[in-house]
């Protein structure tokens, strides 16, 4: 499962960790916020280290579709639904400012896009009344959205009973983009380290995060791991973890040159690939969709299959060169959390909380923490920092909270029963496959990857969720707050920072 994107070059590789040194800035995370976040600071002079996990682009930000929009799909129109319309155009203003850093960024640092127009398209005349609310919110929030019939379209080869278009839009290789801001923040003087996890932050006695290879200190933290590895605030309570699949494709024909996103039916998420916007000479076509709640899926595997099936149906010959899947996170009110988190005496901050849409909301969010490290007087802030930063919880965004929370509460509730009900010994699980029974009272997680048959524990570090195997990746995924891990306990992303404890096994062939 390797991103398109990882494959024309090597990634940059971290310099080695010193315990206890002392920077004005730590990074965690080195995706698209961590990395805009860093370039950013490090431009206005300070020194900064980002550390990451894994390597630079390791999640999200390695395995997105590198489509840079202001449209976004039906999100205008959701926001629109649930708050006033000037919070919809602080908005686009924010992504807009994100947008205009990031092009200008690769302009400067010789990273090549494409200009495409982006399409919001209906695929059954149900959607049409979304794609009308969409067009009316983004003309409110003052951008040149049309609305399009299919004849308008001609030469797009799916099934499309309108669509709402904007002009001017943006397709790059994400990948590519953080190679190129890791090179600037080194040239900034800027450090960087990776494979090695933050298991801890605080702000006293002094501000530092802690790993397993001793503590960094810092007179300012910014956590940029996707969901907050930090408790405080809850805010992994406030956010759901979406994954979602991509593959790629080589296809003898013509791919339609505009970006396309569904906004009802199974979700499709439809953009060509040139060299000048993805690995040369590689594929042609990148196609995403079918996300669900992380852990919560009738089967991954399946949804993989499905979008190679649509695909090979509409685009005649198209044949697979990648598959991969990757997950983001939605914040209940739909607006990105961005700033200080509770009780970090104004040293530790966050952002999240993109819903799919981060290379424009991270470098936006990246200069809110910049101004607020910085510590830019609000006047010098633009309006969209304003807006955002006096915003009211609205009602609805309390009841999209709560019926998230009654879904977690679901979720734990039949994990935890449907362990029960399986008690070991079970069948060795086959091959790709993982199965959680019950041992002596304790759910416990088998199954079977390359001919290894492991058993972990099944209960997420996290605060307990019964763990779901994820047919796709082989990996145990938290159906709660969207941690994952691999078949030997490792942990990949999510609030949990400790690995699964392995276990001695208990099967039968
Ligand atoms: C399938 C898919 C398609 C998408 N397509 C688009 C698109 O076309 N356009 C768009 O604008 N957006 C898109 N997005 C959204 C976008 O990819 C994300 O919003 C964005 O990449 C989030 O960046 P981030 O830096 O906040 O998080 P991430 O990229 O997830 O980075 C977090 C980093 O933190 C590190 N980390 C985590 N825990 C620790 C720890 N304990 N210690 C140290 N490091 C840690 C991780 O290793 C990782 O490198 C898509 C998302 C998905 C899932
Ligand atoms: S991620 Fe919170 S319980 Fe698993």
């Amino acid at each position: 499962m390797t991103p398109l994107w990882k494959t024309d070059a090597p990634l940059p590789l971290g310099s080695d960790f010193v315990p206890g040194a002392r920077h004005d800035v730590v990074v965690v995370g080195a995706g698209i916020t961590g990395l805009t976040t860093a370039v950013m600071l490090a431009r206005a002079g300070h020194e900064v280290a980002v550390i990451d996990a894994g390597e630079v682009a390791e999640l999200a930000t390695g395995g997105n579709t590198g489509k840079l929009s202001l449209l976004q799909g039906h999100q205008l129109a959701e926001i629109r639904r649930h708050h006033p319309a000037a919070l919809v155009r602080a908005y686009v203003e924010a992504n807009r400012a994100g947008m205009d850093w990031l092009t200008a960024f690769a302009d400067g640092a010789g990273v090549s896009y494409t200009r495409r127009t982006d399409h919001s398209y209906a695929q059954g005349r149900g959607g049409l009344e979304t794609l009308q609310a969409q067009h009316d919110a983004a003309q409110e929030a003052g951008l040149p959205t049309r609305m399009l019939t299919p004849e308008e379209l001609p030469s797009v080869p799916f099934p499309i009973s309108g669509a709402v278009s904007l002009d001017d839009q943006v397709a790059i290789d994400p990948v590519r983009l953080a190679r190129a801001l890791v090179e600037e923040l080194r040239a900034a003087g800027g450090t960087l380290h990776t494979g090695v996890r933050v298991t801890g932050a605080h702000a006293l006695p002094d501000t530092r995060v802690e790993t397993a290879l001793g503590p960094l200190f810092a007179h300012h933290i910014v956590i940029a791991t996707g969901t907050p590895i930090l408790d405080r605030g809850l805010y992994f309570a406030k956010i759901r973890g979406l994954r979602s699949y991509c593959v790629s494709f080589r296809v003898p024909g013509e791919v339609p040159e505009g970006t396309f996103l569904s906004v009802d039916g199974p979700t499709r998420s439809i953009r060509s690939v040139s060299d000048a916007d993805g690995p040369v000479g590689t594929a042609q076509l990148v196609v995403g969709g079918n996300g669900h709640p992380v852990g919560r899926s009738d089967g991954e595997k399946a949804a993989v299959e499905d979008i190679v099936s649509w695909t090979q149906a509409h685009f005649p010959g198209a044949e697979e060169t990648h598959r991969w899947s990757a997950q983001d996170y939605e914040s209940h009110n739909l607006i990105p959390f961005v700033g200080a988190m509770p009780r970090g005496l104004g040293r530790i901050r966050f952002a999240t909380g993109y819903a799919k849409w981060g290379l424009s909301n991270a470098p936006a969010a990246a200069m809110r923490l910049t101004a607020e490290i910085l510590g830019t007087s609000w006047n010098d802030r633009p309006r969209w920092m304003n807006t955002f930063a006096t915003r009211l919880t609205m009602a609805a965004d309390l009841v999209r909270g709560a019926t998230e929370g009654g879904k977690v509460a679901a979720a734990l509730a039949s994990g935890w029963s449907e362990a029960e009900s399986r008690s070991v010994p079970v069948p060795q699980p086959d091959e790709g496959e993982g199965v959680v029974a019950n041992r002596a009272g304790l759910p416990v997680a088998i199954s079977t990857v390359d001919g290894v048959t492991r058993a972990v524990d099944a209960v997420c570090p996290h605060l307990g969720g019964v763990l779901e195997w994820n047919d796709a990746e082989c990996t145990w995924d938290c159906p709660l707050h969207a941690s994952r891990f691999a078949p030997d306990g490792t942990r990949i992303e999510g609030p949990a920072l400790r690995d699964l404890k392995e276990l001695p096994r208990t099967g039968r062939r």
